[in-house]
């Protein structure tokens, strides 16, 4: 494999603490199975931003570019306006790196502790395919009127056929690529008695948002019937939220908008053990520009500069990482070294009942690759 570049944005709060650990990771499992790569420090966030004014300056995002892949910790600083280091640099570089897809798969592994009773690793196991770049976080609005009593504030939906297209192709391909871990435990003997293998679930608001989300519901059944082998489903948002509580064993693969996958996954981060345990990938598949890594927490002022962050979270992102720039074996050698630590109970970070710090746990992945 050719070198890697490797852009690594820590960030605030707990970022730089869990990115630290994921590095570790990295190094250990790229020398044992011969990636080359070399990392390109982004000092970006709250820090630089109350010292500099500097939110992302052009040649920092240049650089950025040049990169293969991104690795990033979190941003917010309690110093810091809301929405300022978010939508400055993470939805920025979302959109400017058309990274449309967010992937955020939910599993439950054995030994992470699961709030809702009689449900299981073999239940929790599916994916979330969030579209990225458009819907309610374009910024499409403004004030009228701002600050008195008739004030009006208007934030407008972007849906675009392409756009909508595109993620939705890629959820059902996803749906293709985990049948190669065999066909989805949630189809009926009829589902496979007729050609079923897995199972994509569009989940919107179509009985409300009847302009923007009739397109996603048409682009889908079009979409759909490119794939035979896949199962199509419909769940409305709200009843979704439900039954990712009552019958998580029903979704593999769920796509769906900005907004309601910015939500969902958080209900999905709990399924699967907390918001430690949750990694995402911001991609660009067709790699036009890096993709970015990054774990769906964010920078938890609450137990910054403790080191008792849990660590997982960012190493299974970097191991998403990994997927993406085809090194899916050693990818699956940090999945595999993670479900060991959590099977085997400890050590274990406060969020997951334990008492270890950030690096106990670092160190014990580092310890448990095969
Ligand atoms: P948060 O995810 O930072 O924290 C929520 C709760 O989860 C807190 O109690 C925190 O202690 C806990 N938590 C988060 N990560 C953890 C970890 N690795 N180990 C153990 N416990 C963990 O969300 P919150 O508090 O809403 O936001 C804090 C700041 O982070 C804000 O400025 C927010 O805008 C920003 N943020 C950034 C994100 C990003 O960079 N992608 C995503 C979400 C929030
Ligand atoms: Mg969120």
């Amino acid at each position: 494999m050719s070198l890697l570049k490797i852009g690594v944005i820590p960030g605030d709060g707990v970022g730089p603490e869990v990115t630290e650990v994921g590095l570790g990771i990295l190094e250990k499992v790229a020398k044992r199975d011969g990636l080359v790569y070399e990392l390109h420090p982004f000092d970006l966030g709250g820090e630089r931003f109350l010292r500099t004014g500097e939110v992302l300056p052009q040649a920092d995002q240049d650089r950025l570019r040049a990169c293969d892949v991104i690795l990033l910790g979190a941003v917010g600083h309690p110093g810091v306006p809301p929405g300022v280091l978010e939508k400055g640099i993470l939805l920025k570089l979302r959109f400017d790196f058309h990274q449309y897809i967010n992937l955020r798969p939910v599993r439950l592994f054995p030994g992470a502790p699961c709030p809702v009773t009689g449900k299981g690793p073999d239940d929790i196991d599916m994916v979330v395919v969030r579209e990225n770049n458009e819907d309610l976080y374009v910024g499409a609005g403004g004030f009228t009127y701002k600050g008195t009593p008739e004030e009006v504030a208007i934030q407008t939906s972007i849906n675009t056929r392409p756009g909508v297209e595109r993620c939705i192709r890629y959820a059902f391909d996803a749906a293709r690529g985990r049948a190669a871990r065999g066909a989805f435990k949630g189809l009926s003997e009829a589902d496979k008695a007729g050609g079923y293998t897995r199972q994509v679930t569009l989940v919107a608001k179509t009985n409300v948002l009847t302009f923007a989300h009739d397109l996603w519901m048409r682009a889908f059944n079009e979409v759909a019937a490119d794939y035979p082998d896949v199962k199509p489903g419909y769940m409305h948002v709200d009843a979704c939220c439900m039954r990712m509580v009552t019958n998580p064993e029903w979704f593999d693969v769920i796509v769906t908008t900005n907004m309601f996958g910015d939500i969902i996954t958080d209900l999905g981060a709990v399924l699967q053990g907390g918001m430690g345990l949750a990694a995402s990938g911001n991609l660009n598949p067709t790699k036009t520009a890096p993709s970015m890594f990054e774990p769906v927490h964010g920078s938890a002022p609450d137990i910054a500069g403790k080191g008792i962050a849990n660590p997982l979270a960012a190493i299974l992102s970097t191991a998403m990482m990994l997927d993406h720039v085809g090194a899916t074996p050693s990818a699956d050698r940090i999945r595999r070294a993670v479900a060991r630590v959590l099977a085997a109970g400890a050590p274990k970070t406060p969020d997951l009942g334990g008492k270890a710090s950030t690096v106990e746990v670092g160190n014990a992945v580092r310890d448990a690759l095969d």
